[in-house]
């Protein structure tokens, strides 16, 4: 691409950002809708935040994303947020528009969008997730969206579960919220009987993929699983799940609909959303 005076900057700050798939999504975006913009990868680490932020506004960025670990960091730089910011206290997503720096979470759009994709009807009963860290934040936040009327949070320190269920305890008066360990039995416990299991911990991630976050026994017939992994595609999880018939869904599909949404935000655009995903495979083989 020709880079004039008048393109466009947008980037994605965090730390460590090496290896951030985002550049990649959003030049593509660029080039397809013929746009004289251009998406670059910044490492800003915590203690940097305050210039950096200070600086990315005095130099006129027009958006950007954020992620680990800065994406509760940024809240209170933003002059607006949307719903679902507000619901996770974390921004995933800025636009910077008429001198204001605008915050989103488009994280929470990509489970919802996963969840559908699943078949999860709005309503429902029990939801579960494994793990208490951002990523379960955007997945409880879509589980309360949803309308699930019981959200299990397990994770490995039970401590943080329990935090994650008083953060949203006084956010959705009408759901339930338990807190539990990661572990088997309480796994076994919670899983009969709930309509969908997200896992948003790394436990099966490339290059561990013999890992499962639970045993193949605690996973009943009929229940729909969601795995915030995408690398490698179908986890052991996702393959036992399948294995007893249940519907199943990678990370893919999230990571790249949370990339649509924020391209949709700072242009008013589209993404192609399969050629996004056969770009990030190719990326990944
Ligand atoms: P993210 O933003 O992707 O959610 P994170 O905040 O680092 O990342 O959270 C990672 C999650 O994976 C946590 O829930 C972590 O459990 P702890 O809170 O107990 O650390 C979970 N996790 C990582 N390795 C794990 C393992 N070997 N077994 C079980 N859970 C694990």
């Amino acid at each position: 691409m020709l880079i004039t005076g008048e393109t466009s900057i947008y980037c994605i700050i965090g730390y460590p950002i090496l290896h951030s798939l985002s550049p990649i999504i959003h030049n593509i975006g660029f080039a397809d809708n013929g746009l004289n913009s251009v998406y670059v990868p910044f490492a800003l680490k915590p203690e940097e935040l305050d210039a950096g932020m200070k600086g990315l506004k005095a130099l006129g960025v027009r958006g950007m994303s954020v992620t680990v670990p800065l994406k509760e960091l940024v809240f209170p730089y933003m002059d607006e947020t949307d719903e679902y910011a507000r619901m996770t206290g974390a921004v995933n997503t800025v636009l910077y528009e008429d001198g204001k720096a605008r915050g989103f979470n488009s994280d929470v759009v990509g489970v919802k969008y996963s969840l559908e994709l699943l078949g999860c009807s709005p309503g429902g009963g029990r939801a579960v997730v494994l793990g208490a860290g951002g990523a379960a934040r955007a997945v409880v936040a879509a589980f309360v969206s949803h309308g699930f009327r019981e959200i299990v949070i397990l994770n490995r320190s039970e401590e943080r579960a329990g935090a994650l269920r008083d953060f949203f305890t006084p956010k959705a008066p009408a759901a339930v919220f338990v807190a539990g360990p990661l572990d088997e039995a309480t796994a076994g416990r919670y899983l009969s009987g709930a309509e969908v299991l997200v896992n948003t911990t790394s436990v099966g991630m490339y290059p561990k993929v013999d890992a499962c976050p639970v045993p193949a026994g605690c996973i009943p017939p009929g229940i729909k699983v969601l795995d915030a992994i995408y690398r490698p595609r179908e986890t052991k999880l996702l393959a036992a799940a399948r294995g007893k018939g249940c519907r199943t869904l990678c990370g893919l599909d999230w990571l790249v609909h949370q990339g649509i949404v924020a391209f949709n935000l700072w242009t008013g655009k589209g993404l192609d959303r399969e050629k996004a995903k056969a770009v990030l495979e190719r990326h990944f083989a």
